[in-house]
């Protein structure tokens, strides 16, 4: 038995199985995101993490469990209504048009929020992005691999979400650069944004949590506040692979 739900968790997982066909990839995955925090999902390559947030944003459906966005169970439904209802997702590898211009992208996300929000969101949006803010007429193809991250993040925030997540946004990024977007986690971590961050990078991933969950082979094998994860380092570092 778990504890009962409560509207202090921005996003509960409890229970989830999820899969392809006959293969099952996620066991029994069970996780709490509290709200106005920044946990982090680490795990190597191929232990499950994107096949999470599918699960949880709808495009891949669950075989049992329950997802909770707020203590509303979101579990089931379509793509667009768990998009509505209040979760932003910023894809594996960003998933952005290439030819298409950036100010395309934020218009595509802020189709998902209500009209009259839109304007100011923008607005709260570029300031957090200054850079995009300059290119908006550029097509996102041509940015940066940190500008392009700062897009799709960006886009996602245009859907006005209650919970970020984040799929290995510091992929393939420059160290400094991935810092960069790891201080925008921590500023909208302090405007109140829930946040689910996957990571490979143990040392990356805690340094912006508050709380983290190891995954490994569709198991969720361990979890912990930073200071627990890093007493167990030599375990954690066993199951990145590091
Ligand atoms: N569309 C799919 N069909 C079949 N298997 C898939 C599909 N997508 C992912 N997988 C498998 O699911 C497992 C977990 O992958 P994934 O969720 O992408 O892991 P991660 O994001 O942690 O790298 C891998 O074994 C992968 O091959
Ligand atoms: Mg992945």
């Amino acid at each position: 038995m778990s504890a009962p739900a409560t509207t202090q968790d921005a996003l509960r997982v409890e229970g989830l199985v999820a899969g392809f066909g006959d293969l099952t990839i996620l066991h029994d995955i069970s996780l709490t995101v509290p709200a106005g925090k920044v946990t982090v999902l680490l795990g190597p390559n191929g232990a499950g993490k994107t096949t999470l947030f599918r699960a949880i944003t709808g495009l891949v459906t669950p075989r049992a469990g329950n997802i909770a966005l707020f203590g509303e169970s979101i579990a089931g439904r379509a793509p667009h209504l768990i998009a509505r209802a209040g979760i932003g997702h910023v894809p594996s590898g960003r998933e952005l048009f290439p030819r298409m211009p950036v100010s395309v992208h934020l218009d595509i996300g802020g189709r998902l929020c209500p009209r009259e929000l839109r304007a100011g969101l923008r607005e709260k949006v570029l300031g957090l992005f200054p850079a995009i803010g300059e290119r908006l007429n550029q097509a996102a193809g041509t940015l940066s691999g940190g500008e392009q991250q700062m897009v799709a993040i960006a886009r996602a925030l245009m859907t006005n979400p209650r919970v970020l997540l984040l799929d290995e946004p510091s992929a393939g990024l420059a160290p400094k650069v991935v810092l960069s977007v790891f201080q925008t986690l921590s500023k909208l971590q302090d405007q109140g944004m829930s946040v689910l961050l996957a990571e490979q990078s143990l040392t990356f991933g805690l340094s912006v949590a508050s709380r983290a969950y190891i995954i490994s082979e569709g198991h969720i094998v361990l979890s912990g506040t930073p200071a627990e994860i890093s007493a167990e380092r030599s375990v954690v570092q066993a199951y990145l692979g590091a």
